[in-house]
């Protein structure tokens, strides 16, 4: 630990001591909140990768959970973080398009961030590179948080409250490079993975799933319904980019924005299918009501387009195959 920082941890150490007649717990308490810590990680899926200037510690995750629950971010103090990024609905919300300040709304569907640590990069189109740089994105957006992050800092400064727990966290006053890294840091650690499937898959416990469940499962995973080329690993997605046949003409380019690729255009991230059944509607703009929906887009083989992946192609399943691939995506939810 670099000095000045030991400096200013004895200093509110010493300010505790005199403040409080428990002085010995408190210090303990401050020192605990202190320490870098590990996030919890549960069976199935790895450690993520957590960059070295944002090791997590407690105050720095408590730090970033107010922030991402105070409508301080917002020019209007009317949105917060998770006005579009509900804990309720796993950090989703259930719009097609999310409604930020003054009403306004955008043109992309919000995803969910539980796992959100395994991102490689942010966004759609990727076109965010991590999340502590995500952070500044909805508060610049016009139909978002339409703010300004010197101004969030000015506010910060003159808070009751957030001053002392900035120091304690990253031992400085407020400011952009603490407050994003405290989102960030709480961000990560929404790692969540206890669904029934993960019961049936880590645990082994066979009667997790239904029957129904199992033929979706073998479908899902089999060359005759292709999910799995795409929707792989333990979050279902192998992070790249791909247009699955939505559209003849995109509204929104997708990753072309980012790359200028013709080729690029119409492909999104694959997203995680991680409880997708409460994430509804779906795909990039929230186009599709159900997952009855999807499961019906991906059996007609979607729409020509020069970008479309050659494994979107006509399924021709049965409606009883349908109804498994569906009852399949709902074993995906967590408890
Ligand atoms: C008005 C609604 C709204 C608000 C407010 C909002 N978001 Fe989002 N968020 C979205 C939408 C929509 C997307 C998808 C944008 C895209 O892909 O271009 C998104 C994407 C993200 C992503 C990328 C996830 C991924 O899988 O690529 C992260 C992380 C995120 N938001 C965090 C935040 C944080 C942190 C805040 C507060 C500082 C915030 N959001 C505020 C709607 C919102
Ligand atoms: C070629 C790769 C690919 C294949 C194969 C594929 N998907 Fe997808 N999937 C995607 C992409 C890319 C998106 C997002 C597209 C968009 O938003 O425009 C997506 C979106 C989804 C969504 C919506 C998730 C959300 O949060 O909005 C579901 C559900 C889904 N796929 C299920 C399936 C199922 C079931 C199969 C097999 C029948 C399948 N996918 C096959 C690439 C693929």
């Amino acid at each position: 630990m670099q000095s000045y920082t030991k400096g200013i941890l004895l200093f509110l150490l010493c300010m505790t001591l005199l403040s409080c007649k428990k002085g010995d717990e408190e210090m303990a308490t401050i020192a605990d909140n202190n320490a870098i810590i590990s996030y919890t990680v549960p069976k199935g899926l790895l450690y993520p990768e957590v960059p070295v200037d944002n090791l997590p510690t407690k105050n720095r995750i408590e730090l970033g959970k107010m922030l991402f629950f105070d409508p301080i971010l917002s020019r209007d103090s009317s949105v917060s973080c998770s006005s579009c990024h509900l804990p309720d609905k796993f950090f989703a919300d259930n719009l097609i398009v999310s409604v930020g300040v003054d009403g306004r709304t955008g043109t992309r569907n919000a995803p969910s961030l539980i796992n959100v640590a395994y991102q490689p990069n942010m966004f759609w189109d990727g076109g965010n590179p991590n999340l502590e740089q995500q952070v500044l994105g909805p508060i610049d957006n016009h139909d978002e948080l339409d703010f300004d992050a010197n101004l969030i800092v000015e506010k910060l400064k003159k808070h009751t409250k957030y001053p002392l727990l900035f120091l304690k966290a990253y031992n400085t006053e407020p400011s952009v490079f603490a407050f994003t890294r405290a989102i960030a840091c709480y961000e990560r650690s929404l790692i969540q993975a206890n669904s029934r499937y993960d019961d049936y898959i880590q645990n082994g416990n066979k009667s997790a799933l239904t029957d129904s469940e199992l033929r979706g499962e073998t479908l899902f995973f089999s060359e005759e319904g292709e999910c799995f080329h795409c929707h792989q690993g333990a979050l279902f997605t192998d992070f790249s980019f791909r247009n699955n046949g939505l559209y003849e003409q995109y509204a929104d380019s997708g990753r072309a924005r980012i790359t200028q690729n013709l080729s690029d255009i119409g492909k999104f991230k694959v997203p995680t299918l991680r409880n997708v059944e409460m994430t509804a509607p779906y795909m990039h703009d929230g186009s599709l009501n159900t997952l009855e929906d999807v499961v019906n887009h991906y059996n007609s083989g979607g729409v020509a387009h020069p970008n479309k992946s050659p494994i979107i192609l006509r399924l021709n399943l049965s409606s009883e195959q349908k109804t498994d691939l569906v009852n399949f995506l709902k074993s995906l939810t967590d408890k």
